[in-house]
């Protein structure tokens, strides 16, 4: 089977082709990705040599070349993950969010039309989030009847993006899969989210910021987890359907900065504990509260359910980003220096 995986450079993307790539020899990968600041082909270099992977790099937005890619490889699906994905640099510059995850979705739809053509077997898997819903109260979770309320210039352009999916299958006839899936975190995220950043900035005794009053819930899932998901409902999924993925892990953000912190000064211990680093920072405008998945329907429909919990998962992501120090280095050079000494933590 021929996939084209779109933003396979990026954190998902690249924990995704090493898990497919790992599970079954058949499929054949090959990964578009512009390789903007958060796109890194060092997350990829053991998989280089592998006769079943090709890594193309181009824009989603590049009409001739998607088309081209899905021509000359003879596409069979495509897992569709590129975009512009931190908030906060979505609030800072929307109009690139409007561009990739909007305009870029809106190309991989017109050429899967004119390629596939209208009515074709061939699959096209949306890779969305949770953060469509808006936010919740204390009770209750986002099922895939909740409506959308996004919040944020990235989360607003994710929705218009999945709205534009979805009438390609309506009007079009296109095999359309839709996912959303709560936060991620995992080895290869990029240094400016919270979990990666927390560790980063403990070790190099910055700060630890935490927006307002650090009570802000995120249910959070391990990537290889969201991986296995994706292929679940890459290839049993019923077409024109929504998946929601969650792992029912419910976090405030200062929780899980006390865990980092606690996983820490066990396997890194410094002079004083490393959360006296913690700092609350003003917060995020318009920041959600709350975001918590029912992922019933993907347990029952597609037998799918994660494998990992939360705490024995974070200890490897640690242990991970430790013995990572020299990939977060480099992938911190250049523009996101700049952008992170000016954002994420005081020294
Ligand atoms: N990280 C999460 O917790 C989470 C949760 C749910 C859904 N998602 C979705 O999963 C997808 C991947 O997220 P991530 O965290 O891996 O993001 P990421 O920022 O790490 O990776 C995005 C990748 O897309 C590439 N890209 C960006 N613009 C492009 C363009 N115009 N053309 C080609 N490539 C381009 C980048 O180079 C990068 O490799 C996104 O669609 C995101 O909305 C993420």
């Amino acid at each position: 089977m021929n996939i084209l995986i779109t933003g396979g450079a990026g954190f998902i993307g690249s924990n995704l082709i090493r898990f497919l790539l790992d599970k079954d020899k058949s499929y054949n990968i090959i990964n578009l990705d512009s390789l903007t600041y958060s796109g890194n082909l060092e997350s990829l270099r053991d998989l280089e040599a592998s006769s079943n992977y090709t890594f193309v790099k181009g824009d989603i937005d590049d009409k001739a070349l998607v088309s081209s890619i899905l021509k000359e490889h003879s596409i069979d699906g495509i897992m569709h993950l590129a975009a512009e994905s931190h908030v906060d640099r979505s609030i800072l510059g929307p109009e690139e969010f409007v561009r990739t995850n909007i305009h870029g979705t809106f190309n991989l739809l017109e050429c899967v039309r004119e390629v596939w053509g209208e009515g074709s077997d061939k699959i096209f898997l949306n890779v969305s989030t949770d953060e469509v819903y808006g936010s919740l109260g204390a009770e209750g979770k986002f099922t895939e009847l909740s409506s959308y309320a996004p919040n944020s210039p990235y989360s607003a352009s994710k929705a218009s993006a999945d709205h534009m999916v979805r009438a390609y299958h309506h009007t079009f006839g296109i095999n359309t899969l839709i996912t959303h899936c709560s936060n991620n975190y995992g080895p290869y995220q990029f240094p400016e989210k919270l979990i990666p950043v927390i560790i980063l900035n403990a070790l190099e005794g910055r700060t630890l910021p935490i927006y307002g009053d650090g009570k802000n819930v995120r249910d959070w899932i391990y990537v290889d987890d969201h991986s296995s998901a994706l292929e679940a409902v890459f290839t049993k999924g019923k077409a024109g359907e929504v998946y929601n993925i969650g792992a029912d892990e419910e976090m405030e953000n200062i929780e899980i900065v006390k865990l980092i912190c606690s996983i820490l000064d066990e396997l890194k211990p410094a002079a004083s504990p490393y959360s006296e680093l913690i700092e609350f920072v003003k917060d995020r405008p318009g920041h959600d509260k709350r975001y918590a998945i029912d992922s019933s329907k993907i347990h029952k429909e597609l037998g799918w359910s994660p494998d990992r919990n939360f705490e024995d998962a974070l200890r490897d992501t640690v242990e991970w980003y430790l013995r990572s120090v020299d990939w977060c280095d480099r992938v911190r050079s250049g523009e996101y220096r700049s952008y992170y000494a000016d954002n994420y933590g005081k020294r």
